[in-house]
């Protein structure tokens, strides 16, 4: 890895090491173990497995089926971690601070978004930024309802029902424990409670320098189009996490992008995300 390259002759700030570290932590990367996967009783086990998964859930046990850590697929964030706050992987958070850095460096105008959040990990890494470049005129915005994601509504999402994984379903209130455990939850991180089409149009947000979108559906990746790519300043960057994984996603930025003529390159991040710098 190029920061370990760095550290070998000692080109590296201080800066860089807590950013790299927080990386590594919020994925789950520093962590094998947070490749292990929770088992819940489901109507597929047969009933004396589910009575015994459940009896001792409710004895306060979490069961855990084990699964052997692959660090270029968590690189790749190409899988959930158990234990992290990001499912982003280190490839698109190195993208984020990418992104960051340059619209600070440029002094491009305006907050920092994502809109579909989880855990919190991408919007706690914003907010790490902003502190140790001492900004204090930006906020850092959690967009999410907070309880997954909506059942689909529209034809091209219906082979997309994500709405019954609970493992989706994270509380503001955990959200804000996790930037609080970061030391990193104040005024300058402000939530965004609901459904992206009740939230959004209303919210407010002034002006975006950084605009990062995962909300997997066509439905939700367009609603978060509609309601801020306006907002984003000049120079500001799009993020669209899920772009080559769910076709539903790609759909909603290609049918936003044709309806309202924007050209601007779409530059590839790991072969899963992709980001545009706004032009104009
Ligand atoms: C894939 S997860 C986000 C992962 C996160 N960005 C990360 O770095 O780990 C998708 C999130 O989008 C939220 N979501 C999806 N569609 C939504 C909608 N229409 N309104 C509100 N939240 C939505 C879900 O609640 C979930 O937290």
């Amino acid at each position: 890895m190029k920061i370990d390259a760095e550290v070998r002759t000692g080109q590296i700030a201080d800066h860089d090491l807590y950013l790299d570290l927080l990386k590594r932590c919020l994925t789950g990367y520093l962590y094998p173990d947070s490749s292990n996967q929770e088992v819940h009783p489901d109507r597929s086990m047969r009933l004396s497995r589910r009575i015994i998964l459940t009896a001792l859930i409710k004895r306060g046990y979490k069961i855990f089926r084990t699964k052997p850590f692959n660090p270029e697929a968590r690189a790749l964030g190409q899988d959930w971690p158990s234990i992290g706050y990001s499912m982003a992987g280190l490839r698109r958070l190195d993208n984020l601070q990418f992104c960051v850095a340059s619209v600070l460096s440029e002094n491009v105008p305006g907050d920092l978004l994502e809109a579909g959040v989880w855990r919190g990990g991408s919007c706690i890494f914003m907010r790490a930024i902003l502190k140790l470049h001492n900004i204090t005129d930006r906020t850092v915005w959690v967009a999410d309802s907070f309880q997954g994601l909506p059942a689909p509504t529209l034809e091209a999402d219906k082979d997309y029902d994500l709405s019954g994984f609970s493992q989706l379903a994270v509380s503001q209130a955990e959200v804000e424990d996790a930037f609080r455990r970061f030391d990193l939850l104040d005024s300058q991180v402000r939530f965004l409670k609901g459904w992206f089409r009740d939230s959004l149009p209303s919210a407010p947000v002034s002006r975006l320098a950084v605009l990062r979108m995962d909300g997997d559906l066509y439905e939700s990746t367009m609603d978060i189009l509609n309601a801020l790519y306006h907002k984003v300043s000049t120079g500001g960057y799009i993020i669209v996490d899920d772009y080559h994984l769910l076709p539903p996603c790609k759909q909603a930025v290609s049918d936003f992008r044709s309806r309202t003529g924007i050209t601007d390159p779409i530059q590839e991040i790991d072969g899963t995300g992709v980001f545009w710098k706004k032009s104009d």
